[in-house]
């Protein structure tokens, strides 16, 4: 998704070589152009294109830009291909105002063409352009910058974050969102604006957070946030605790291989909120029945939440794909617990849903993001304890989002021996990482399948949908979850000589219906990669390959453990194919359109 940044620094130090710093630490959002603008002796200096940053830099030299105020952008195409044209910052015709925007305008083809009929001229074929030239024409009418951006969001229709810049008012920048992710930076050397903490840590980590309609302005003074009617807010001070290391690779070759390592302290730390969640759990009186709404890999941590929370404590779970929830909300009532579970706390669709389940229900958000939108508008809230997360696939975001369920689940349960059995889990994730070499090798062996399946049964059942997810969302080669009993309902049809299918099948409950399923597979050639107990010599003995798992992590805790060699076998093939594993093509860390 489109990442913004602007600065203003207070001294005359030139700004552009602390943008192209900040914008890059956005590029892990997904992105295929970059734009700098910064304002210098009356003038508007544009320097943009298509590509990676480092492509683009190599081209056009972006830190030498003069000026000690600008903004950045990364853009994530929606309207119009990548290219030069299209990229941000968008200007007005006469390159007085420029604007980088993040979210999607949904009424600009109707502004462009009243916009062209009153003379202006469009370059572009995004929606973002209809902003500066708006702006434009209400300095025009004698605004300042504040009122025309003020003017300009009363037309515009849809989800934005936008930075602007004016011929008219040097040395000032002025912004404001609406459903997209916004933060202000307050640091010693200026103020920062960002789509996202990890663009800014370095610089400023005392930050404020604009809500929806408020204009926030920056000059060399400082920051002045206002209300829809121009009251000045007083916006409280937040200190991230995230530091500026934990944002980068330290030695290692990617985010996510750095990301899975730190997934047994991920887990240990989240812990750490067990006293949180069961005032969360006191506090709620009644609950009937819980809903979890999530996307992507959060949904596969909310459909273990289903299995743990039916399971240990008899309440009726639903889980629902954020995009569909609104096909939900006649069932909602004031008896029902809706539990949002987002590593960015910035999804677009979870956002929508939530303003829908506030109308009726208890709200509770379950969010690695601290002061994202979520965390702001659910009614309780467990913030995970991931650190920042940089890979676009989520790897210890997941685990930690687990950690927070077991740990509700445990503790609205009663149940004491589950609380025992997840102190251990940190220990049983770094043996699952010493599987690297074993992993390694397999991943050699299987990167130039075309097609994988997954399966588990019951609480492995969403561990195979995850494990499938990874494969997809990094190696481009196409992977099915599927629950293992249903196999035979349609999908062993395509079971073929060699066709990789991994079966998870920790010792339990379910050990030998998934075994009777591998063993169907195995008949009709497929090639099993079994992840199971390191005592189970019947399952060496059956599948081709086996990842040992520490023969005492029991079906229950499973999930979170299982799903460690998964992660690795995504990385690795990743290698294999010479893809980047942290910037999968067409996708975004945080998504937030609809
Ligand atoms: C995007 C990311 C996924 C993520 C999903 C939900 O698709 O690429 O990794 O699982 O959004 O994001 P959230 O921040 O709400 O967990």
């Amino acid at each position: 998704m489109c990442g913004i940044v602007g600065c203003i620094l207070k001294d005359d130090e030139d700004v552009a070589p602390i943008l192209l710093d900040c914008i890059s630490k956005l590029e892990y959002r997904g992105y295929d152009s970059i734009g700098i603008a910064t304002f210098h002796d009356n003038h508007i200096n544009v320097k943009k294109d298509k590509g990676k940053i480092e492509e683009v830099d190599n081209k056009l030299d972006l830190a030498d830009m003069p000026g000690n105020f600008g903004i950045a952008h990364v853009r994530w195409a929606t309207h119009g291909d990548p290219s030069k044209l299209n990229s941000h910052p968008q200007l007005d015709e006469d390159n007085t105002v420029a604007v980088v925007h993040n979210g999607i305008i949904e009424n600009y083809l109707e502004i462009k063409e009243k916009l062209t009929l009153e003379g202006h001229v469009f370059k572009s074929d995004t929606d973002t352009e209809v902003i500066p030239h708006l702006i434009q024409k209400f300095i025009k009418e004698k605004f300042d910058l504040e009122h025309a951006v003020r003017k300009t969001i009363d037309v515009i229709e849809g989800a934005y974050a936008i930075a602007a810049i004016s011929l008219n008012e040097p040395d000032k920048i002025v912004a404001t969102r609406k459903d997209s992710p916004l933060i202000v930076g307050i640091g010693d050397g200026g103020y920062y604006l960002a789509s996202d903490s990890p663009a800014i840590l370095k610089y400023a980590r005392d930050i404020i957070y604009p809500e929806r309609g408020e204009i926030v302005i920056l000059d060399k003074e400082g920051v002045v946030v206002h209300d829809e009617f121009d009251n000045v807010v007083n916006k409280d001070i937040e200190t991230i605790n995230w530091t500026p290391e934990m944002a980068e690779k330290e030695g290692y070759d990617h985010f996510m291989i750095k990301e899975i390592n730190e997934q047994a302290s991920a887990v240990r730390n989240t812990l750490t909120q067990k006293e949180n969640i069961q005032n969360i759990i006191d506090d709620l009186e009644g609950i009937e029945r819980i809903c979890f709404v999530a996307c992507g890999t959060s949904y596969h941590a909310s459909l273990t939440g289903k299995y743990l929370i039916e399971s240990l404590a008899g309440i009726p779970t639903d889980v629902v794909l954020a995009s569909e929830f609104k096909y939900s909300a006649n069932t909602l009532n004031d008896k029902t617990l809706v539990i949002f579970i987002s590593q960015s706390g910035e999804t677009a669709d979870s956002l929508k849903a939530l303003d829908v389940a506030n109308q009726t229900s208890k709200t509770l958000g379950i969010v690695n993001v601290a002061g994202s939108s979520i965390t702001r508008r659910a009614q309780y809230v467990i913030q995970t304890q991931a650190g920042p997360e940089i890979g676009v696939a989520a790897t210890k975001t997941y685990l930690s989002q687990l950690t927070a369920i077991y740990l509700f689940a445990a503790l609205i349960s009663n149940n004491a021996e589950l609380l025992k059995e997840l102190d251990n889990v940190p220990d049983f994730i770094d043996e699952s990482l010493e599987n690297v070499d074993l992993i390694e090798d397999l991943s050699r062996r299987y990167n130039f399948a075309r097609d994988f399946f997954y399966l588990g049964r019951g609480y492995s059942y969403p561990t195979a949908l995850e494990g499938a997810l990874k494969l997809k969302e990094i190696t481009y080669i196409h992977g099915e979850g599927y629950a293992a009993g249903e196999l035979k309902h349609g999908p062993l049809a395509l079971i073929d000589e060699g066709i990789p299918v991994v079966v998870i099948i920790p010792p339990g409950d379910n050990y030998r219906k998934t075994m009777s399923n591998l063993e169907e597979v195995k008949s009709r050639g497929a090639n099993v990669l079994a992840i199971g107990a390191a005592n189970d010599e019947s399952l060496k003995a059956k599948a081709d390959d086996v990842i040992p798992i520490n023969e005492n992590v029991k079906e229950i805790i499973a999930p979170l453990i299982y799903i460690v060699p998964l992660q690795l076998i995504a990385y690795y093939i990743t290698l294999e194919k010479g893809h980047d594993p942290d910037k999968p093509k067409n996708l975004a860390k945080c998504v937030t359109v609809e």
